[in-house]
């Protein structure tokens, strides 16, 4: 087993340090990369206006999360949980003696070379685990780099390896931190991180959250998500667009509603029961149990709430899991595009999506008839809604 440790600020976490990660892991064939977000680091005290450490350790989750490599790559808050300054070699020393037969890997910049014998124990770091430098821009004079290698190697019988990742990405934190407030350096940052920092309004932006431009709505939402959820938003909100065009629905609504639709799915059943009870939403029977129909309810509440969605838009989200007797054109336009959306795959699937462009009610009815035909099969109970929204379309087709 090959871990690499992956210490730092992450004050924000940004995309140069998911490259240098993804070419850990393939360079040195790392089975785990761990991401340790330090508490207080002792070469250096965090400036001001910096983020708080539990944010530090959100936005590193997220950006992790980005990477899509949930077996191999996580987050330590060991760090974080130590009272004092983070110490490198209690660091260490707590994961070797989790992973005693493991090849520890601690992952650098190639410019704390010059500064490793001035940690607390370089020796024992050195002991603990194997050194790998991610070297900058390929030309650059690696010389004096080459002659630091070997004089720790002699000095502190340390293993090194200099990495040389394909892909530089020009960032550092400090310069982030300088562009952020200005609306710049998205670019940077995975796009969750960037929804973080907006929805919580860090390193000085002052998004008033009502009225973001869509790029910010859609970070905001990925945020508030899993990584591998993403593509289901995004294919969401391309289908719903489609839709609304083909139909003749607002398109900026049907956009809003399809990048909100998702954004409490991943909150416990718990956590969707104290917005409700926030929001005052009434719940029945099934919804009280079921987090799989609660979320849309919850998402409309935050989407009126928070974002300063407007009814339709609202409406939409709520009706998005079950349905309901007399939906607007939004509304179907939501519930068939996150049925059908690209990334969606199920026997049928083909069948209903030509459809939604030929007969959108027509589509619908045939949605409702598989959902409620999947359910049964499966023992669950179908929301009544859903009947109904299913008799009303059949109703419809019959007068
Ligand atoms: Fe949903
Ligand atoms: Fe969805």
């Amino acid at each position: 087993m090959r871990i690499g440790i992956f210490g730092g600020t992450f004050n924000p976490p940004h995309l140069g340090h998911l490259a240098a990660a993804r070419h850990a892991v393939e360079e040195l064939g790392l089975d785990r990369i761990l991401f340790v977000p330090s508490g207080l680091p002792p070469h250096k005290k965090l400036p001001d206006g910096s983020a708080s450490a539990s944010e530090r350790a959100d936005m590193t989750d997220l950006a992790v999360d980005s990477l899509l490599l949930p077996d191999c790559a996580s987050v330590s808050r060991a760090e974080l949980k130590r009272p004092g300054p983070s110490y490198t070699v209690d660091t260490l020393e707590a994961i070797r003696s989790e992973n005693p037969d493991a090849e520890l890997f601690l992952l650098m910049g190639s410019d704390m070379l010059y500064d490793f014998p001035r940690w607390k124990l370089p020796r024992k770091v050195a002991s603990l685990a194997k050194i790998a430098a991610f070297c900058r821009a390929c030309g650059e004079d690696e010389e004096p780099l080459h002659r630091q290698k070997e004089f720790l190697e002699r000095a502190l019988a340390a293993d090194i390896r200099l990495l040389h990742p394909k892909q530089i990405i020009d960032i550092s934190s400090t310069r982030l931190r300088g562009l952020l407030p200005a609306g710049q350096g998205a670019e940077f940052l995975p796009c969750a991180v960037y929804g973080y920092i907006l929805r919580c309004g860090l390193y000085g932006t002052r998004a008033d959250l009502k009225r973001l431009e869509m790029p910010e709505l859609r970070a905001v939402s990925y945020s508030m998500i899993k990584a591998k959820r993403i593509a289901h938003v995004e294919g969401t909100e391309r289908e719903a667009v489609r839709l609304a065009e083909r139909w003749g629905a607002d398109t900026r609504s049907a956009r809003q509603a399809a990048i909100l639709h998702d954004i409490t799915k991943y909150l416990s059943l718990d956590e969707q029961l104290k917005l409700c009870k926030k929001y005052g939403i009434v719940l029945d029977e099934l919804e009280r149990k079921a987090v799989k129909l609660l979320h849309a309810k919850t998402a409309a509440a935050l989407a009126k709430e928070m974002f300063g969605a407007d009814e339709p838009v609202c409406e939409a989200i709520r009706w998005h899991t079950t349905g309901k007797a007399g939906m607007s054109l939004l509304e179907k336009i939501l519930y068939i595009a996150d049925y059908i959306e690209p990334s969606r795959m199920f026997e049928g699937v083909d069948r209903l999506r030509r459809l939604a462009y030929e007969d959108l009610d027509g589509a619908l009815l045939l949605g409702f008839d598989m959902t409620v035909a999947e359910m049964t099969a499966m023992g669950s109970p179908v929301h009544e809604r859903t009947l109904q929204a299913r008799d009303w379309l059949k109703g419809l087709r019959h007068t």
